[in-house]
């Protein structure tokens, strides 16, 4: 089980980070991802086109890159209501303030949630919530990335006090954490919505050359004679994710010996990236053009995921002996 919050359209660096990992877990698990629009909206309130927009959106990416909706259960947070509040609530109930003011992703970030008037109530819930989605699948493995490690931890405690009390069953959530390659960013930075660095997923072919072009290289590379060296740039880092081994070598050794130029160098890589788009953007055509064909996969994943949500609520209720 695992989910994206809706507030942005996706970047590479999603891509390389979570997505790809998603589509490889198909094969072996019964996998439930989630556009998590409610999360999305713990600092995105003021924007009301944040609990919308980018659902769809989102999950048309999803379905470009290779989640199968035959084989996983895509759905919408907010569908999931009322099951996944009721849950939501009982967690609130067996969670010690304590433990929701340690998680560092709340009392590190006091300051910049504050200044962005985030402080809030629902912020504050952020990982009691995320604690419901997963177990009201009953999720066990949530792939995540390194910095979602704090939530799954405070997880774990909350499903295993919950179990103690109650004597119930639900599985103790453990991150599958994906080895996230170091993903730069057109600035030479880490890829973030944040920096404003980010190459979208499905930017038009013919724009990735004008993309790369400013991208810094090695600074020592002043004229086209001068050797650079690959491992401190961020156009051989990209070409670590897209590019053949023969590339790889030749763009290296090219490099070293000044034998090609930073733009011949860009220009490989803009060839070997749009190779890679070329599927999931033809493929994210055929989506668009057909957006009620993927409101009617949404609309079947909510209903699994919904019935699934209420064989969890009512097997938790029944051991509560609350009818
Ligand atoms: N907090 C996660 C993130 O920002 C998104 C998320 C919400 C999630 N609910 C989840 C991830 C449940 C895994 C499981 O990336
Ligand atoms: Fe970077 Fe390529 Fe230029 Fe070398 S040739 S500095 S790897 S852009």
């Amino acid at each position: 089980m695992s989910g994206m919050r809706t507030t942005q359209s996706l970047h590479i660096g999603n891509y390389f980070g979570a997505l790809r990992n998603w589509v490889e877990l198909q094969k072996d698990y019964q996998c439930f991802y989630g556009a998590m629009n409610w999360h999305a909206l713990t600092d995105g309130f003021k924007d009301p086109q944040v609990f919308k927009k980018f659902n769809r959106e989102i999950i048309t990416d999803w379905l470009a890159f290779g989640i199968d909706p035959n084989k996983s259960v895509i759905f919408v947070q907010s569908e999931m209501a009322p099951e996944l509040l009721e849950l939501h609530m009982l967690f609130c109930m067996v969670t010690p303030m304590g433990w929701l003011e340690r998680v560092t992703t709340w009392k590190d970030a006091a300051e910049e949630l504050k200044q962005k008037d985030a402080y809030n109530l629902g912020r504050f819930m952020y990982p009691v919530l995320q604690t419901a989605d997963i177990a009201i699948f009953k999720g066990a493995k949530v792939p995540v990335g390194q910095d979602q490690v704090p939530h799954l931890e405070l997880s774990r405690e909350i499903v295993r006090r919950f179990n103690n009390m109650y004597k119930i069953k639900l599985p103790e959530p453990e991150a599958l954490l994906t080895s996230t390659p170091a993903v730069p960013g057109l600035d030479g930075r880490k890829m973030s919505k944040s920096y404003g660095n980010v190459i979208a997923l499905l930017d038009e072919p013919e724009n990735i050359i004008k993309i790369l072009k400013p991208m810094p290289t090695d600074p020592a590379r002043v004229k086209r004679t001068d050797p650079g060296n690959p491992e401190i740039c961020a156009v051989y880092g990209l070409h670590k994710l897209f590019s053949s081994d023969k590339t790889k070598s030749d763009v290296s050794s090219g490099c070293r010996t000044a034998g090609i130029g930073c733009i011949d160098c860009k220009m490989a890589l803009g060839g070997h990236i749009n190779e890679f788009m070329k599927e999931p953007l033809a493929k994210r055509k055929e989506l668009l053009n057909n957006p009620s064909h993927v409101d009617e996969i949404i609309g079947d994943g909510n209903q699994k995921a919904k019935r699934e949500g209420q064989n969890t609520l009512s097997e938790i209720k029944s051991q509560l002996g609350w009818k």
